[in-house]
């Protein structure tokens, strides 16, 4: 009796997964789970001069390394959106082990449905099709004033580059973007129906 209950949560738990795994299938394909490197960590939260106490957002978080880095040195807050469960999990553990977990949310979610009000720094490190997107999506979000966004490899499209690193191991860049409130009301105003 015993046994099948332990069986039966076992399957239960390995469909979930399962499900999870085809779910985010086409996110994964679609951006890899390759992680940022620990030098483009380090010139990336460099380029981001973030200030104790400041929330940076991770969107794509992966397993949490740029998170786990940006805490243990900026004694900052992370906020990371994952699709991937089993990503999720692993960062969650990761930053557990290097005893920052209680200073980081993980949260299991779509980037797209992301509140970004509170975020002073904002990671990514996706694809140009999803910087394009992440590009719109902002218009339509209230974000602090000055809010920096650090896209490592690709460019914003329609935003200009406050500064752009070469981090010419990869031969990709790190851009960092200033996002003025006004500016971007500016560009919804202007906006076609
Ligand atoms: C290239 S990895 C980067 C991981 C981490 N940010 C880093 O730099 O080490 C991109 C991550 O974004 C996640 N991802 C892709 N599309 C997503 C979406 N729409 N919402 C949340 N996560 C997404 C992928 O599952 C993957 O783990």
């Amino acid at each position: 009796m015993v046994l099948d209950i332990f069986v039966a949560a076992g399957v239960l738990i390995m469909l979930f997964l399962l499900n999870d795994f085809i779910r985010s299938f086409p996110a994964m394909i679609a951006v890899g789970p390759i992680p940022s490197s620990k030098k483009g960590i380090d010139m990336a939260l460099e380029l981001a001069q973030i200030k104790k106490g400041e929330v940076f957002y991770d969107l794509g978080s992966g397993g949490g390394k740029v998170l786990i880095e940006a805490v243990k040195k900026y004694d900052c807050r992370g906020v990371g959106y994952e699709l991937v469960y089993p990503m999720m999990l692993l960062a969650k553990l990761r930053a557990k082990l290097a005893g920052v977990g209680k200073k980081i949310e993980f949260r299991r979610k779509n980037l797209f449905s992301s509140d970004l009000e509170n975020a002073d720094v904002i990671y990514c490190f996706l694809t140009p099709q999803l910087m394009e997107k992440i590009g719109e999506y902002i218009k339509h979000k209230k974000l602090k004033n000055g809010t920096r966004i650090i896209s490592y490899a690709f460019s914003m499209k329609n935003y200009d580059a406050e500064k752009k690193i070469d981090h010419t191991k990869h031969s990709w860049n790190i851009y960092l973007y200033k996002i003025q409130s006004s500016k971007i009301k500016n560009q919804n105003d202007n906006a076609k129906p």
